[in-house]
């Protein structure tokens, strides 16, 4: 086996946090090798350290045998490596091709060739099975296509080592074959991957081998081949977790939600109720309409027709602001654009829509909102030195647990969850689980919008399947599968096609 990485006793200190303590990794030629551990355990920052963005304290680096100074992201370009982002790192308002090859512009006689451009941008992209214009601005995409936009400028260096941080948290089903496809392809001409992400099931389907991380410390490294997910997990955490999914039943009380015949561009005549003490969730494939859905309950959209109950009541909602005050809060799946102001702090992101309920006299308010903040970091074991960094300086899933701390301290009664664990590690998983059943004893109900079925199985009272923009199917989490749900999603798309 060719080694082609070899990163040795890689040490790194933030203020107040030791990222990375003597962490090593060894990549072979044409290895996926993942990368795992809880939300803050350090897999991000050994990437960047990998990748020039940041440097570390101490240790080597060796590619190919040789020994390398990576001190800018310039010299990891040099030295073939490419990192895509957790958070991605494209200019909104540049196109999908300038993005790619933002510093590497195919020149002639001084001037950039934009069609040359333009015609790379999209060879790499259609490789990709991407549908994305080379000539789109990235602020207009979606973040799947971002995503790709990512994907096809680490290509586009012809990178031996390409590190992936969660690329999977943003695709489709569809996406993510493509993706393993490609990673295959990349495989087999001795490219080498690592491969960051919190769904196992896809380091079991992917990946040679794995690193565990904890608290910035290796723990060790195995063939993927001689572990199971409950080892693994048992790895990440440091202890055993027998049941992944803690759900809790309780009886259901009053009717809190109702929608009828919600209806919103090719969202068509949506209707459905959510009663107090359980949890409906929204499933199908991605495009189903759910987030669309979602957002005409939340008043963040305006339905063309039908209405919207809550109580028994017919409301009117006018603005998400109306929304909250009538106890409604939606967590959106986009945490940078929708839930979090990254350059805020912990506490302000946390108090930012409920801070009339603080706001008395200036001191009271201060010292009362600490309280609260306090409160909940602890409760959503929010990894930080306090509430007063920079949201930009957590890790990515302690940032999707300041988006639902804000929530929580906004007192809703109607939580709207939009794929409420994406990016979020196992434990931390529990623990929001853990939180809905909290919820739910305090009389909430909950609407949770789910991809993964295990989740929805394992969480949901009853599951709600939409489909090309209708809602096609209603059951009792009791009696379903995968297998069940899966089949009126795709069955009904299908038909429609
Ligand atoms: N710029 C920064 N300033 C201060 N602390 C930071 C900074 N970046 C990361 N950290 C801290 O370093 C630790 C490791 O963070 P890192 O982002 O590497 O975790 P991770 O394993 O990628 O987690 P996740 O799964 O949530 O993405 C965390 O405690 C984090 O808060
Ligand atoms: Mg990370």
């Amino acid at each position: 086996m060719t080694q082609t990485l070899r990163m040795t006793n890689i040490s790194k200190a933030y203020p107040g946090v030791q990222a990375l303590k003597n962490v090593s990794l060894e990549l072979a030629e044409g290895e996926v090798h993942a990368l795992v551990g809880e939300n803050g355990a350090g897999k991000s920052t050994l990437m960047k350290i990998l990748a020039g963005a940041e440097r570390a304290d101490s240790g080597e680096i060796e590619i190919g045998g040789e020994p390398v100074v990576i001190d800018s992201p310039l010299r990891a370009r040099e030295a073939g490596v490419s990192l895509i982002y957790q958070e991605f790192n494209l200019v909104p308002h540049l196109n999908a091709a300038e993005n790619i090859f933002l510093g590497r512009e195919p020149v002639r006689m001084g001037f950039v060739r934009f069609a040359e451009q333009r015609r790379l941008a999209s060879e790499l992209l259609d490789g990709l099975g991407a549908q994305v214009d080379p000539r789109a601005p990235v602020s207009s995409l979606s973040v799947a296509q971002q995503q790709m936009v990512e994907i096809a400028k680490a290509l586009s260096i012809n990178a031996r080592v390409i590190a992936m941080d969660e690329p999977s948290a943003a695709l489709t089903t569809h996406e993510m074959r493509n993706l393993f496809q490609l990673i295959r392809g990349l495989k087999s001409r001795g490219v080498s991957v690592i491969y960051i992400s919190h769904r196992l099931e896809e380091i079991f389907e992917i990946c040679d081998r794995l690193t565990v991380l904890r608290d910035g410390e290796w723990i060790g490294t195995w063939p993927v081949s001689e572990m199971s997910r409950e080892s693994v997990i048992e790895k990440m955490v440091g202890r055993k977790i027998t049941d992944e999914f803690p759900k809790e039943r309780f009886e259901p009380g009053e009717e809190l939600l109702r929608v009828e015949g919600l209806t919103r561009g090719f969202v068509k005549d949506v209707s459905f109720s959510v009663r107090r003490g359980e949890v409906a969730a929204l499933t199908g494939l991605v495009g189903a309409g759910r987030t669309e859905t979602a957002r005409m309950i939340f008043a963040a959209d305006r339905p063309e027709s039908g209405c919207v109950y809550l109580k028994d009541e017919r409301v009117s909602l006018r603005n998400p602001r109306e929304a909250i005050r009538r106890g409604i809060c939606l967590l959106t799946e986009d945490r940078k654009g929708q839930g979090l102001v990254l350059g805020m702090k912990i506490r302000e992101n946390a108090t930012l829509p409920t801070l009339e309920r603080f706001s008395n006299a200036l001191f009271i308010r201060r010292a009362h909102e600490n309280a609260a903040v306090g409160e909940q970091m602890s409760g959503l074991r929010i990894k930080a030195p306090s509430a007063e960094v920079a949201a930009s300086a957590l890790s990515g899933g302690n940032q999707q647990k300041v988006v639902l701390a804000k929530w929580m301290l906004a007192n809703a009664e109607l939580f709207i969850f939009d794929e409420p664990t994406r990016g979020v590690d196992v434990g931390a998983k529990r623990e929001i689980y853990l939180l809905m059943n909290e919820l739910l004893r305090r009389g909430a109900a909950i609407l949770m919008i789910s991809s993964e079925l295990p989740e929805v199985l394992g969480m949901a009272d009853r599951i709600l399947v939409m489909s090309e923009g209708r809602l096609v199917g209603e059951m009792n989490a009791a009696g379903a599968t995968q297998e069940s749900i899966m089949e009126l999603a795709v069955a009904s798309k299908n038909r429609a096609a």
